[in-house]
């Protein structure tokens, strides 16, 4: 139909992810060098006015009803609240999520939850605070566990940990995560590492695979698959632990990729919308919206953006080329 974003492939897009900044107050290796990236500049961001208003073609006239905003790290996004707020007054109201590493939630989770956000997902890698050092390159570990308490005690559940795991500095913490984050009522994914880094230093051979993941939970655990149909279009396959109620996700975008199911449609902090994490093109609604442009031309050109979305990632294609674009500017 005319009101949703649909591509030549017949998928669907109602999942709708925002990127509030692409700044981090982490260094994680597997994302960006010690030094940072070249920021974008303030006046290339959208305002919050100008996200309230394209979240609002998006619910209104393009069929979306889950928003998650992510970064960067989008907790340093002063506007948040706000933005959270205003989109929650949207009829149809969304589902509101955010993609974050912690470090700002002690201080946020109350404010969130009262603004209408429903629920987190956190990265944390490690248990180990000098492992965590190594890994961000900051000392930040206890902030990040404080964090995840403040969100879980303010409500925005289930809250869920990401985890990416690294040869040589936390492979082998699989099974202690797992036990940790079902004693804490966390929902554990672990995260095939994807070459997206800025660095473009990432390596099929240097990857802990989803087959890596579950051999060594298996150490410990016994998994059993979730039945057919639970899944949808999530990205996790899950698996439940010791016979429930936990579960465990992997989301295995190298060796599994999901791509057939997807469901999403991305908006960089700068105004452009992505049709897939790895598009190699991006479609301009900054300048749409900067020139006067009506409600319904930007909803035309996004939808006409989606329909050209191709079928996959192709990461297994020869003549894969990573995106110019970090996973940091992306939002993951
Ligand atoms: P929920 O399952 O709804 O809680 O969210 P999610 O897992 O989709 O979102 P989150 O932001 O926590 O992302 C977890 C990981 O999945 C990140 O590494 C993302 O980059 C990755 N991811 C999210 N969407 C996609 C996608 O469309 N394709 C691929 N390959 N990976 C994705
Ligand atoms: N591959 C896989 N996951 C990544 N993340 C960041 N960079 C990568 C990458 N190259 C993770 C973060 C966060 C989530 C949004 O994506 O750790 O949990
Ligand atoms: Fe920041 Fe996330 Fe990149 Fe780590 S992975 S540096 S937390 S944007």
């Amino acid at each position: 139909g005319a009101h949703v974003l649909i591509d030549t492939y017949g998928r669907v897009a109602t999942d709708l992810r925002i990127s509030l900044t692409d700044r981090c107050n982490l260094r994680c290796t597997y994302c960006m060098p010690e030094e940072g990236l070249q920021w974008l500049a303030k006046p290339d961001l959208l305002t919050d006015d100008e996200i309230v208003r394209l979240a609002e073609i998006a619910v209104t006239r393009l069929g979306i009803e889950e928003v998650r905003f992510t970064g960067g790290e989008p907790l340093l996004r002063p506007g948040l609240p706000g933005i959270v707020e205003r989109v929650a007054a949207l009829a149809p109201r969304p589902q509101m999520s955010l993609t974050t590493n912690g470090i700002g939630l002690k201080r946020t989770a109350a404010a969130l939850k009262a603004a209408g956000l429903d629920r987190v997902n956190v990265s944390l890698d490690t248990l180990r605070p000098d492992v965590f050092k190594t890994l961000t390159r900051r000392d930040r570990h206890k902030d990040v566990i404080e964090g995840l308490e403040a969100a879980h005690d303010a409500g925005l559940t289930p809250v869920k940990i990401n985890s990416v795991l690294m040869p040589g500095l936390n492979a082998d913490e699989a099974p202690d995560l797992l036990a940790w984050s079902m004693e804490h009522d966390y929902e554990l994914r672990f995260i095939e590492q994807m070459p997206l880094d800025a660095q473009h230093g990432w390596k099929r051979e240097g990857m802990v695979t989803a087959g890596d993941i579950l051999a060594s939970l298996r150490t410990r655990f016994h998994l059993t698959e979730e039945g057919a149909g639970e899944r949808g279009s999530a990205p996790a396959e899950r698996w439940i632990v010791d016979g429930g109620p936990h579960r465990v996700g992997v989301i295995a975008s190298v060796t599994r990729p999901f791509c057939a199911a997807c469901d999403r449609t991305r908006l960089t902090a700068d105004g452009q919308v992505r049709t897939c994490l790895f598009a190699a093109e991006e479609t301009d609604l900054r300048g749409a919206l900067r020139s006067g442009a009506s409600d319904e031309e930007i909803a035309g050109i996004w939808r006409t953006a989606m329909w050209g979305k191709k079928a996959g990632a192709g990461l297994d294609d020869p003549s894969f080329v990573q995106p110019d674009r970090p996973m940091s500017a992306i939002g993951g």
